[in-house]
């Protein structure tokens, strides 16, 4: 029922921000060009939960990566967002709980967790914000 809204404007390329939606932990992330690339040059396909970036983007916004904090597997909050945190072995997200491994996309690709970091529902208000639920 409530929405959040985000102001990313201050998001540099390679860093996220931790924010709150509904009680839980929301990370927004700001893309580099290499880590965009590093998404897109997987192979869909092998994906344990398999989604293309541009499926958990929105168009012209593919830099900005909007997704829950709560590993699939039993809920811990991933690492990866605050400067100097472990990012795992494919440069996500790391959930040191049980070892779940989530790429630049925030897929999982190593480990328990059965799904990719979820994406919320959405909506840029306008460049530099978002609205969250
Ligand atoms: Fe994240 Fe188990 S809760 S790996």
């Amino acid at each position: 029922e409530s929405s959040t809204e985000v102001d990313i404007s201050s998001i540099e390329a390679g860093q996220a921000i931790k924010a709150v939606f509904r009680k839980q932990p929301l990370f927004v992330k700001r893309l580099t060009p290499q880590e965009i690339k590093d998404a897109n040059d997987v192979d869909v396909g092998s994906l344990r939960d398999p989604q293309t970036l541009a499926e958990r983007t929105k168009e012209g916004h593919e830099d900005v990566l909007v997704t829950m904090g709560v590993c699939t597997h039993l809920g811990c909050v991933p690492l990866g967002a605050a400067e100097g945190e472990v990012k795992g072995e494919f440069g996500g997200y790391f959930c040191p709980c049980h070892g779940s491994h989530y790429d630049t996309a925030a897929r999982i690709r190593k480990g328990p967790a059965p799904l990719n970091l979820q994406v919320p529902e959405y909506e840029f208000t306008s460049d530099t914000v978002i609205q969250v639920g």
